[in-house]
């Protein structure tokens, strides 16, 4: 895989917000200031595996002194973040990249937030900036428990009575109608679970919402395990060679084969590395990061794929 620069931070802080859920405070051993990030943002951490992963920033936007993570352990996952869990304590180093940002907040009268469980990370930064802002919005939190709710003391703080949680344990279960209908303004922003995000979506378009104001983050790759990949050629458009993708190979693997540079980090359609444009071809996409519109011209070559034919951009 090819990563962005990773820069070496400290740990500064580390605690359990749940039992799962471990909250990092990450700074420069050096320097006074890490690179500036908008709401929304994320950074690519490698795990003591080796593997690279994505964690949206949780904490203040405007803080440039720190970056705030919070990351979950998976029990049955590839190890990886169980491995963070282990190693990662104060004072230990954590090897980050500078931010990214592929679900930033829109110009809009009033924001509206569905989040499942970890799904609260991005949301938090969001938040923080509203409240600072003035801004009207409001959340909805689903949480298996108060207990199990990562960062709901810090949500608390900043939402006031614009915080609904809906905690299975107490029998409250969210109904993704509670978003109501559409009002001129708003705009409408789902992370979490992917079942979440199928959930909240379908009811939008139910109620009126139009596709361009509904911005998801899922907190999982989406792959379907019954996706049978068909052989197709990629076209370069800068030179007019055309690459033939055999079934068993991604579009990324095989522009990289033939010497195409091409950025990556998590390879499962979530982080937006690969990204790039197209023109011609009807794309199978399969990735969850790009949006409706954008995936007019757009591909994400680490997952998605052509029928017969695609030309790229590139
Ligand atoms: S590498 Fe992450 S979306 Fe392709």
């Amino acid at each position: 895989m090819t990563a962005r620069v990773i820069m070496k931070l400290k740990v500064e802080a580390a605690r359990l917000t749940t039992p799962k859920v471990l909250h990092l405070r990450l700074v420069h051993p050096l320097k006074p200031e890490l690179p500036a990030w908008e709401p929304g943002a994320h950074v690519d951490l490698r795990l003591p595996d080796g593997k690279i992963r994505q964690y949206s920033l949780c904490g203040d936007p405007d803080d440039r002194s720190a970056y705030e993570i919070a990351i979950k352990r998976e029990d049955a996952g590839r190890g990886g973040s169980r491995g963070a869990h282990e190693t990662l304590s104060e004072g230990s180093v954590a090897h980050v990249s500078a931010p990214r940002n592929n679900f930033p907040l829109q110009q809009a009268d009033r924001h509206l937030f569905v989040v499942g469980g970890i799904g609260v990370t991005p949301v938090l930064a969001m938040v923080r900036r509203l409240s600072a802002q003035g801004a009207d919005f409001r959340v909805d939190f689903c949480a298996p428990s108060e207990h199990d709710a990562p960062l709901l003391p810090e949500l608390r703080a900043i939402c006031g009575e614009r915080l609904r949680t809906w905690l299975s344990s107490d029998g409250a279960r969210f109904d993704p109608r509670e978003i109501g209908r559409a009002q001129e303004g708003d705009q409408l922003y789902v992370c979490g679970p992917q079942r979440l995000l199928e959930a909240v979506r379908a009811a939008a378009v139910e109620l009126g919402w139009p596709e361009a104001r509904i911005h998801a983050e899922a907190f999982q790759a989406t792959l379907d395990e019954n996706f049978k990949p068909e052989p197709f050629d990629a076209t370069l458009a800068s030179t007019g060679e055309t690459l033939h993708v055999p079934a068993d190979r991604s579009l990324l693997d095989v522009l990289r084969d033939h010497g195409v540079t091409m950025p990556s980090s998590c390879e499962l359609g979530v982080c937006g590395s690969c990204v790039c444009g197209y023109r011609d071809g009807v794309v199978i996409h399969r990735d969850s990061v790009i949006s409706v519109t954008d995936r007019q011209h757009r591909i994400a070559p680490c997952v998605s794929r052509a029928r017969v034919a695609v030309t790229l951009d590139l």
